[in-house]
């Protein structure tokens, strides 16, 4: 099988590649780069030498079998169409979300929905997408009471990380903690200047024109960003928040009875991790031990924080999480609004799981 890729230069694809090395498949599979700025140069990769080829040339894009793409939306609008009008049948892998959401499009989460990727393989479906990072982090933690079907509705409290906005927006997230760092006392020690001091130059600076917010659009660093996305008019929705429900059931292959899945989406200034607060009306009253069972039984990574302070605040955290494929859930307890409220915690790093990773998978399900 011929395999291409494009956008590989880019933040989720520099993931991906370093995850198909340290899987081995790198060097196992027959892997072509594309490029859209350099065709004809070559790199270096992981040791291995690239020939970049021309990712606007559709007649070399259309010699391939499998071709996936982190180069974001616009790439996708100015060739996916005009591959497939010209007679074009290989395997389409996006990690956009310009095709999410047409009908003939799957969604590749393969711990969650394996068997319907499968399905739709065998019906002839050869263009799949990576799903929002929040659905996918959401779903590789809950999948155990999503599968014994428990859950009557959802809320979905986020914590994004910058990493979802961009790798500009990371960069600028840490010129914006540089910018407050700057604007306090060099040999300021313990005790001076008073706190109320600090605070005071701290929010000068955030709110200071000199404060760097080309990418991000405000201050980040010691603050948090109450709307993810563009606006959803009719619903009040971020549109963060309403792909939460729709992608969601798109992933669970439930569309036609969705389960209500809604929250507010906040940014805030942790780098690649994305934290989710829950609130889970669950059909019927289930035991906490037959949740953290049905939860830590669903995938792999899957991991179940106890309810303790010193376990949580040591795993349940970005900086636990960050750079790793481990999806840890805590704060596993009923709510005081009655037995069938549960409310849980987890923690996901937003460029594996996220983004890369289910990606990486989907190339082995299409070669099975
Ligand atoms: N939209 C997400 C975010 C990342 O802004 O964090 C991609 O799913």
């Amino acid at each position: 099988m011929k395999i291409g890729f494009i956008g590989w230069r880019g933040m989720v694809g520099s993931v991906l590649l370093q995850r198909l090395h340290e899987e081995g498949d790198l060097e196992r599979l027959a892997i072509s780069l594309f490029s859209t700025s350099a065709p004809g140069t070559t790199v270096s990769i992981h040791g291995s030498a690239y020939d970049l080829l021309d990712a606007y040339d559709l007649a070399i894009l259309s010699s391939f079998d499998l071709l996936i793409s982190t180069q974001g939306s616009d790439y996708t609008k100015a060739v996916y169409q005009d591959l497939r009008d010209r007679g074009w049948a290989g395997f389409w892998v996006d990690a956009s979300s310009e095709l999410r959401l047409a009908p003939d499009v799957g969604l590749v989460l393969d711990p969650v929905n394996l068997e319907h990727l499968e399905e739709k393989i065998d019906a002839g479906i050869r263009t799949f997408s990576g799903t929002n990072c929040s659905v996918s982090l959401m779903l590789m933690a809950l999948g155990g009471l999503y599968e014994a079907d428990l859950v009557e509705w959802i809320s979905s409290m986020t914590y994004q990380a910058a990493s979802g906005a961009g790798a500009a927006q990371m960069r600028e997230l840490m010129f914006q903690m540089k910018a407050i760092v700057d604007a306090l006392p060099e040999d300021m020690n313990e005790t001076d200047p008073s706190v109320l001091e600090i605070d005071r130059r701290v929010t000068q600076t955030l709110r200071s024109a000199d404060l760097p917010v080309t990418s991000i659009g405000h201050p980040l660093a010691g603050s948090a960003l109450p709307w993810i996305d563009s606006e959803m008019p009719e619903t009040g929705q971020s549109k963060e928040e309403w792909k939460g429900g729709v992608e969601t059931n798109k992933v669970l292959n439930r569309l036609e009875r969705p389960v209500p899945v809604d929250g507010l989406c906040i940014r805030i200034g942790s780098m690649r991790c994305h934290a989710q607060a829950f609130t889970i009306k669950l059909k019927r009253d289930v035991a906490i031990s037959k949740v953290e069972q049905l939860l830590a039984e669903h995938n792999p990574w899957v991991k179940i924080v106890p309810n303790n302070k010193d376990d949580t605040l040591r795993q349940l955290t970005p900086s636990a999480v960050a750079g790793t494929l481990s999806i840890p859930v805590g704060r596993i307890r009923k709510l005081s609004a009655g037995p069938e409220y549960l409310t849980a915690y987890t923690v996901g790093d937003q460029l594996l799981w996220g983004a890369a990773e289910p990606l990486r998978r989907m190339i082995g399900i299409i070669q099975a």
